[in-house]
C-alpha cells in the first residue's frame, strides 16, 4: 500500500528515494560541530546562572496548549500538530515549552521548593508553518523559566542569560527589544484604547488584522503587511496606560539591566506571538531583522499557571532558536571550533595484518584514545588518504611483518615521522599525547 503526505504536491520519495518531510532537517556530521558548540554554551550558561535540566515529553493533551498559548493565536489556530491516538487521546506534539514546564511544577509540587524555580530543557518543538530560511516546521529552543518570583530581578537575570548565551557564542551587533504589556488591571484599558483606534482605520487594515481585531487586538501590533505598517506606528503604546504596579515593576527592569550595560531598546510596538504574557516581553534581533530572524525571545507569565488549574504563580522566561542561532553563527562567520578528529586510524594489508589493526584499535580505545580501523580491503595508499581525509593524527600500519614480529608501524601524519614500537608501546605513546595538541613522535 502506497502513503502520501496530505496536501502535498508530489509523494515524499523523489526518483525513489524517500526525502525528509517538509520543513524538517537532517543535521550531518559536517554540520553536529556547530549544534555542539550552541548546546555546550546553553548547558554552561544555564549552570552559571543557577538553572537546572527538566526533560519533559514530546506530546501533551492538546487541551495544555490551546489554553496555554491561546486560542486565537497562529500557532493554537493554524500550526499545532494535534492527532487523536489509538485509545482516543487528544494530543499535540510541544509547539514551544512554557505550558509543558508550568504543568511539570504543578505536577510535581514545585511550590515546596525554594521559589523561583529555575529550570532550562533542550527540545524539538513543531509548528506546521510555511517553511523558510529559519522557520522550520520541526526546529530545536532552549528554554528558560524562572517560575514562582515577580521580582523584576527574576525578568533581569533571564534577559541577562539570553543575552550572555548570544554574546559567548560569538554573536555581535544584537540588540535586545523590551516592552512592558501590562497586567490584569491594567491591560483591558490599553485593549480597549487599541481596538478603538484599529476601529477608526479598520478599511485600510489587512485582512488578517480586521479578523484579529475582533478576535485579538493585540496581535495587530506583529503584523507585518507593509501597508499596515505606517497605522500601527501611530497606535497606542501599551507603557503609557501601565498601572502603577506595573510601571513601577518595568522600571526597575530596566534599572537592573541599566546596571550591566547591556544594549537595550526600549520597544513601544513589541508584542509577542502568544497570550500568556503579562508586564515584561522581550526579544533579541540579529542586525538584519525580518519575521523569522528573531534569536529568541520571551517575557512574564503571571497568569499561566492559574489558567493551566494551578495556584496563582508568577513566572518569566524565553526561548531561543538553535536553528537560527547557528544560521547567525554562520553568517557571521563565527570560527566553530572542530570536534576532535580521532587520535589513530589503523591502516592494514593482508587479513594477518587486519586482524592485528582490530586488536590494537580495542586496546586503544579501552586506553581511551579514539580509534578508527580501516574497513574493507583498499590499498594502503587509499587507506592513508582516508587517515588524512578524516583528520586523523597518526596512522598505524599493520601489514603482514608487522603482524609477524609483533610490532607496529606509528607514522604522525603532519610530520611524516615513523617509528616501529611494540603494540605495549605503541599504546602507550598514544595515550600520553594530549588530544588537543599536535605533538610529534
Ligand atoms: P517563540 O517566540 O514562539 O516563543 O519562540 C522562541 C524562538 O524559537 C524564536 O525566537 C525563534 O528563534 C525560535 N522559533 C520559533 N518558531 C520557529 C520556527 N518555526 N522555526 C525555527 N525557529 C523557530 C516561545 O516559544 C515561548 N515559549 C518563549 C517563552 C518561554 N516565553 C516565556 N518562556
Amino acid at each position: 500500500m502506497l502513503y502520501f503526505c496530505r496536501g502535498a504536491s508530489a509523494p515524499c520519495c523523489e526518483d525513489g528515494v524517500y526525502q525528509a518531510p517538509k520543513g524538517t532537517q537532517d543535521v550531518l556530521p559536517d554540520d553536529i560541530g556547530a549544534w555542539r558548540y550552541v548546546e555546550a554554551a546553553t548547558h554552561r550558561l544555564a549552570g552559571e546562572f543557577g538553572f537546572g535540566e527538566i526533560r519533559t515529553p514530546t506530546f501533551e493533551e492538546t487541551a495544555l496548549f490551546l489554553k496555554g498559548v491561546g486560542e486565537t493565536t497562529d500557532i493554537a489556530e493554524k500550526e499545532m500538530y494535534s492527532f487523536v491516538d489509538k485509545g482516543g487521546a487528544h494530543l499535540t506534539l510541544r509547539p514551544e515549552a512554557t505550558a509543558t514546564l508550568i504543568r511539570a511544577y504543578l505536577q510535581h509540587g514545585m511550590h515546596n521548593r525554594p521559589q523561583p524555580v529555575k529550570l532550562y530543557t533542550l527540545i524539538n518543538a513543531f509548528r506546521h508553518d510555511q517553511p523558510q530560511a529559519g522557520r522550520l516546521r520541526e526546529f530545536h529552543q532552549w528554554n528558560c523559566e524562572g517560575i514562582g518570583e515577580s521580582d523584576p530581578l527574576v525578568d533581569a537575570e533571564l534577559v541577562t542569560l539570553l543575552w550572555r548565551l548570544l554574546e559567548s557564542v560569538g554573536l555581535r551587533d544584537l540588540s535586545v527589544q523590551l516592552n512592558s504589556i501590562g497586567d490584569a488591571a491594567c491591560r483591558p484599558q490599553f485593549i480597549q484604547a487599541l481596538t478603538a483606534y484599529f476601529e477608526q482605520h479598520q478599511a485600510d487594515l489587512c485582512a488578517d488584522d480586521r479578523r484579529r481585531l475582533r478576535t485579538n487586538p493585540l496581535r495587530l501590533l506583529d503584523c507585518k503587511v507593509p501597508t499596515c505598517q505606517p497605522i500601527i506606528a501611530a497606535a497606542p503604546r501599551s507603557v503609557d496606560y501601565l498601572c502603577a504596579a506595573c510601571d513601577e515593576h518595568f522600571a526597575k527592569l530596566r534599572g537592573y539591566l541599566d546596571d550591566l550595560d547591556l544594549p537595550i531598546t526600549l520597544n513601544p510596538r513589541l508584542v509577542r506571538g502568544v497570550d500568556y504574557y503579562t508586564r515584561t516581553v522581550f526579544e533579541v534581533w540579529p542586525p538584519t531583522v525580518g519575521g523569522q530572524s528573531t534569536l529568541g525571545g520571551g517575557g512574564r507569565y503571571d497568569g499561566l499557571a492559574e489558567l493551566l488549574g494551578g495556584k496563582p504563580t508568577p513566572g518569566v522566561g524565553f526561548a531561543m532558536g538553535i536553528e537560527r542561532v547557528i544560521l547567525n553563527l554562520k553568517a557571521q562567520q563565527v570560527a566553530i571550533p572542530p570536534l576532535d578528529a580521532p587520535t589513530a586510524f589503523a591502516v592494514h594489508k593482508g587479513e594477518a595484518g587486519k586482524r592485528m589493526a582490530w586488536r590494537l584499535a580495542d586496546r586503544l580505545r579501552q586506553a581511551h584514545v579514539s580509534a578508527v580501523v580501516a574497513a574493507g580491503d583498499r590499498s594502503l595508499k587509499a587507506q592513508m588518504r582516508q587517515a588524512n581525509t578524516v583528520g586523523a593524527r597518526w596512522a598505524l600500519i599493520c601489514g603482514p611483518d608487522e603482524a609477524e614480529s609483533g610490532t607496529v608501524q606509528v607514522k604522525h601524519l603532519a610530520s611524516g615521522e615513523e617509528q616501529r614500537l611494540s603494540l605495549d608501546a605503541a599504546v602507550q605513546r598514544l595515550s600520553a599525547q594530549p588530544a588537543d595538541t599536535d605533538s610529534q613522535p
